[in-house]
């Protein structure tokens, strides 16, 4: 059974035939509706909160001419203990897909062992490879770099500012190795990428395309976009004092881009947070593209959905 779980889960031909489809579903939304998903159902499992992930698939779903279903910890069995492997079990002879938002990336992959549906990663702890398809889409669309992420993303370089070990830094860092960019991680030495990132290239045979460094006038030297994200995840609120402080040098603001192209973009995952990751100004400018990006999510994630529908494969 295919899963998307992680960035790499899918094949270089298979990623260029999903970002083709992306591309071609969002030309022709409203005038070639696809049914791709027709007659199935598919569940929305989210331990932790969302607007964008949520709202995007829940609509690309019905888009697609299934139904989905939205299910969370609290009113399912799981908030009572039920096992993972029973719930993936019985889930499966329900339902025609899972998609699930939670914390530790560990608890998807163990739904995935025991599901005989595809299961979607929606965000985890540790990566949230949705978002990093839809922002590399975003970015081909602004560099007119075609549809395929290995060619077109190639050689530039996108700088990550803030805390540089939290799951987007994680999807970035793989997304740099698959599609040959150059990411710079820009923050606290305390906040630099752990282990599991580490071993995950290492043991997928991808060589790693990222640099660290403390010093915020470094670096976005020579970026073509600058990321950022909050930097409070969920699940660290009670390091928040801690976190505001260590990262306060990383805001991206307009000196950011001093030493960057002179066409570099802003991105953001949202939610942002202005004058904290952010200045206000950075995200009124012209540079910066979060809103393209959040519309993609859907475009994206209806291609995903299409590539792994059971009855497609
Ligand atoms: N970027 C993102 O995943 O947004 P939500 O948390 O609102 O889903």
């Amino acid at each position: 059974m295919r899963h998307f779980l992680q960035e790499n889960d899918f094949q270089n031909e298979e990623i260029k035939q999903i970002f083709s489809t992306a591309f071609d579903l969002k030309k022709n939304r409203l005038l070639r509706p696809t049914k791709d998903l027709a007659g199935q159902s598919w569940g929305m499992l989210f331990y932790k909160q969302s607007t964008r992930t949520r709202v995007s698939f829940e609509v690309g779903i019905r888009e697609l001419g299934g139904n989905p279903l939205i299910l969370d910890q609290s009113s399912t069995q799981i908030g009572r203990g039920e096992s993972i492997e029973d719930t993936a079990k019985v889930l499966s002879r329900f339902l025609d897909g899972l998609i699930i938002r939670t914390h530790g990336h560990e608890l998807i992959e163990e739904f995935a062992s025991h599901s005989s549906i595809p299961v979607v990663n929606a965000l985890t702890d540790f990566l949230h490879p949705c978002q990093i398809y839809a922002d590399c889409m975003t970015l081909l669309e602004r560099w007119s770099g075609g549809i395929n992420p290995c060619d077109g993303l190639k050689d530039r370089k996108l700088a990550f500012f803030g805390d540089t070990s939290c799951n987007m830094a994680n999807s970035w860092i793989l997304a740099g190795a698959l599609f040959g960019m150059e990411i710079s991680l820009c923050g606290p030495q305390s906040f630099q990428p752990d282990e599991p990132i580490l071993k995950l290239l290492k043991d997928n045979n991808l060589s790693p395309t990222w640099t660290f460094t403390s010093d915020p006038d470094a670096g976005a030297v020579g970026a073509d976009a600058v990321y950022t994200d909050v930097w409070v995840s969920m699940g660290c609120e009670e390091e928040s004092q801690a976190r505001l402080q260590a990262m306060q040098p990383y805001q991206v603001k307009d000196s950011t881009f001093n030493s960057t192209n002179e066409n570099c973009l802003f991105m953001h995952c949202m939610p942002a947070h202005p004058e904290e990751e952010v200045s206000q100004s950075v995200l009124d400018s012209q540079r910066a593209i979060l809103f393209d990006q959040a519309e993609n999510r859907l475009h994206m994630q209806k291609a995903i959905l299409s590539a792994l529908s059971p009855h497609n494969s």
